[in-house]
């Protein structure tokens, strides 16, 4: 049905409109031309003094106002689309309109834009304006996973207030995490070291983030399969997204269960990328808004 009106229906919807036309323009013409039509027989009856049968043309400024009437529809249907795929004289059509206004919307804010563009982040973060622009963005695009005030939710959604970036936490990283998204992956552990490593490298994990640096039996597997990742001292790695492990903030969260479970099932958090989404003003006000 979205094709309509393609060949034969274009056709038909033509003929028809035509026939319409034609219609119109005979039936109007009929009742004030046609012969014959003011004769009254003499011989109907009166009623009520003067009122007589018969059929008297209507007055004569409406048949000016019908005439133009179809003057001005003749018009429209040799102008604009209205003759089934007929695109009129003037190629209107409702994408174009919108297409030039989105070109008008683009060009009234194409200054701030550009003043956007060739500030630096301070100066973006002191302007007050600036700051609530990107809060707007944010509680528009961010808020649903990250929470209204950017502490992260559900123990899924990081927390983007706090000193701690799984991704890195300069301007040029933040805007990488923004425009690139990011996909973290940590493969499930418990089918390669078994319940009993899980379980001694999750204590060693949770001591690990309580500042005890005591020698645990965990240590040793954590030391052959976690560190590539995770660093010796649990620092993490931004590049690869392998979160801080001794800072005691925690995405999935930082009980013992937890934590063996984010190890035993592995975890793979998605970042969305939002270059397509958001342009590079855009970007730069929530960068400016998240860098500190
Ligand atoms: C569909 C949910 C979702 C939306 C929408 C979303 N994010 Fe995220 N974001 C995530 C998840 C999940 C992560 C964590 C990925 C991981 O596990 O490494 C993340 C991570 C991040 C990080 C990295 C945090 C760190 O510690 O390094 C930043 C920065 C970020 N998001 C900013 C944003 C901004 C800005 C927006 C809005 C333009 C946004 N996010 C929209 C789900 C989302
Ligand atoms: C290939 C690199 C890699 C290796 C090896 C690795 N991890 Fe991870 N780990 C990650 C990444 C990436 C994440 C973040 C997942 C996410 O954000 O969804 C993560 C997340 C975690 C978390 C959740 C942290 C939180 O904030 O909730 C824990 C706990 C963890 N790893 C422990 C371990 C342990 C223990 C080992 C060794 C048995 C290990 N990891 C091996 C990359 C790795």
């Amino acid at each position: 049905m979205a094709d309509l009106p393609t060949g034969f229906w274009s056709g038909w919807i033509i003929v028809l409109t035509c026939v319409s036309f034609a219609t119109l323009v005979w039936i109007v013409l009929s009742v004030y031309f046609s012969a014959g039509a003011d004769d009254v027989p003499e011989s109907e009856p009166v009623w009520d003094n003067d009122l007589r049968e018969g059929s008297n043309a209507p007055p004569l400024w409406w048949f000016w106002m019908l005439l133009s009437a179809l003057v001005f529809s003749l018009i429209y249907l040799m102008l604009y689309p209205g003759l089934g795929s007929y695109k009129g004289l003037l190629n209107w059509s409702h994408g174009k309109r919108i297409v030039e206004s989105y070109e008008t919307y683009d060009n009234s804010f194409q200054g701030i834009r550009a003043d956007i563009a060739s500030a630096n982040l301070a100066e973006i973060q002191n302007d007050l304006d600036l700051m609530q622009a990107a809060e707007r963005i944010f509680k528009r695009e961010c808020s649903t996973c990250h929470g209204p005030d950017a502490r992260g939710q559900a123990s899924m959604f990081p927390n983007l207030m706090d000193v701690d970036w799984q991704w890195g936490s300069s301007a040029e990283q933040i805007e990488q995490t923004i425009r690139g998204g990011r996909v973290a992956n940590m493969l499930a552990w418990q089918s390669i070291l078994g319940d009993d490593s899980v379980t001694q490298v999750a204590e060693y994990v949770a001591d690990m983030s309580d500042g005890n640096a005591v020698t645990h039996p965990g240590q040793a597997v954590y030391q052959q399969n976690c560190m590539a990742c995770h660093g010796a001292d649990g620092a993490g790695n931004p590049l690869l997204g392998a979160p801080n492990l001794a800072d005691n903030i925690w995405l999935y969260g930082g009980d013992l269960e937890t934590i063996t479970a984010s190890i035993a099932t592995g975890r793979a958090g998605v970042m969305p990328a939002f270059a397509e989404r958001l342009d590079g003003a855009q970007i730069k006000l929530l960068v400016a808004m998240l860098a500190r």
